[in-house]
């Protein structure tokens, strides 16, 4: 190969490289400003039906965490999995804080009386109590939000209501997982 076919290679090289750069370019959307970000409008997500979509984001989405009690505990101690019948049904152990004391929703019966609409504007108003992660939801597409609402319809209503949540300096009266930091209560020795 003499060096001007080489250097006729590689400018060859250089244009093709080139012009793929200056399409991706064209087909990328300017970078979005702070303010866009609060909404995504990228799809990420590809599955068969809303209805699958929806059952892998509410597992990565860690949403079984606390709205189906036992779910983590028996993975991760005993391998065993919580039946998917079963899914967010809610609980009566409460989670509290200076927020006073929120309840895991059951799902299965609250989501199931919103239209798609309403359950759109409650993840996005995200006016809840700790430690839902009320900022996940509103961080989702809209199409994201419809697959997990399509999945959580689809599972049908089960279970009972969740206790009412209670405001801050209001008493317990059954089992609550305190989100305070707490002090040690042992004295780990100082070595020298
Ligand atoms: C760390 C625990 C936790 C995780 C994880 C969690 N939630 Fe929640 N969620 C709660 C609690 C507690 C409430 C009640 C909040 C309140 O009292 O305002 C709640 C409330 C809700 C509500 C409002 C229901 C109603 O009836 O008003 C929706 C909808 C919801 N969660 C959906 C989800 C979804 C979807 C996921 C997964 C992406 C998820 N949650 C993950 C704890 C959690």
């Amino acid at each position: 190969m003499t060096s001007q076919t080489a250097n006729i290679r590689a400018h060859a090289a250089f244009l093709a490289a080139a012009a793929l750069l200056s399409l991706q370019a064209c087909s990328r959307p300017a970078a979005a400003t702070p303010a866009e970000t609060a909404t995504v409008p990228a799809e990420y997500i590809t599955a068969a039906s809303d209805v699958e979509a929806g059952r892998y984001l509410v597992k990565i989405g860690g949403c079984n965490d606390c709205h189906t009690p036992g779910y983590v505990e028996g993975l991760a101690m005993t391998g065993k999995a919580m039946p998917e019948a079963d899914w967010l049904m809610g609980g009566d152990v409460g989670f509290s804080g200076p927020w006073g004391v929120s309840y895991p929703a059951n799902l299965r019966l609250s989501v199931q009386n919103m239209t798609e609409e309403q359950f759109l504007e409650l993840s996005r108003a995200g006016r809840g109590r700790p430690p839902m992660p009320w900022p996940s939801l509103q961080a989702m597409s809209d199409r994201d939000l419809k697959a997990i609402y399509a999945y959580i319809v689809s599972l049908g209503p089960k279970g009972h209501p969740a206790p009412a949540a209670l405001s801050p300096g209001v008493a317990p009266d059954r089992p609550h997982i305190p989100f305070v930091p707490q002090m040690p209560t042992t004295q780990v020795p100082v070595k020298s």
